[in-house]
């Protein structure tokens, strides 16, 4: 089925000057940007996004690596967009990601890991309203 997902390209991924070539990957999987935003994530954004991993050990870590610096804010659509952005993203752990996916050639350890994508379809749509409202998201 066509879904829609929530990608963000981390602080340290912004840096290396790769949006374009996440990007491309993306289009090259049949995934279409249909909502963009670079935003400076303040503290209480950043935690309110990652609520659900309020108690866990790594949650300060967490948000002060993603207010550590701009991040690139998409929404993607396209056939199976939640299982297919998670494909091309790789493990969480970079160490642990598949060749060729996007963590494994671009982040550098488990907290700064270079994107970010919905788990599920209730997440996404959670996380999509999150940073766009309905009349900025563009499906096409
Ligand atoms: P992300 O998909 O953005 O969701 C939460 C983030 O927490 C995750 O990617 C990692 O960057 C970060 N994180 C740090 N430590 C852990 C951990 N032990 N398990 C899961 N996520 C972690």
């Amino acid at each position: 089925a066509i879904e829609r997902t929530l990608s963000i390209i981390k602080p340290d991924a912004v840096a290396k000057n790769v949006i374009g070539q996440i990007y491309s990957r993306f289009e090259a999987a049949g995934l279409k940007v249909i909502a963009a935003r670079m935003v400076h994530l303040s503290e209480q954004q950043a935690g309110q996004f990652y609520a659900v991993h309020k108690e866990r050990p790594f949650f300060k870590d967490l948000v002060s690596f993603m207010t550590s610096g701009p991040v690139m804010i998409q929404a993607l659509e396209g056939e199976n967009a939640i299982a297919r952005n998670r494909e091309l993203m790789g493990a969480t752990d970079p160490k642990k990601a598949d060749k060729g996916t996007i963590r494994a050639d671009f982040a550098d350890s488990i907290d700064a890991n270079a994107v970010h994508g919905s788990d599920a379809a209730e997440t996404a749509a959670v996380e999509i309203a999150f940073f766009f409202a309905g009349m900025n998201v563009h499906s096409r």
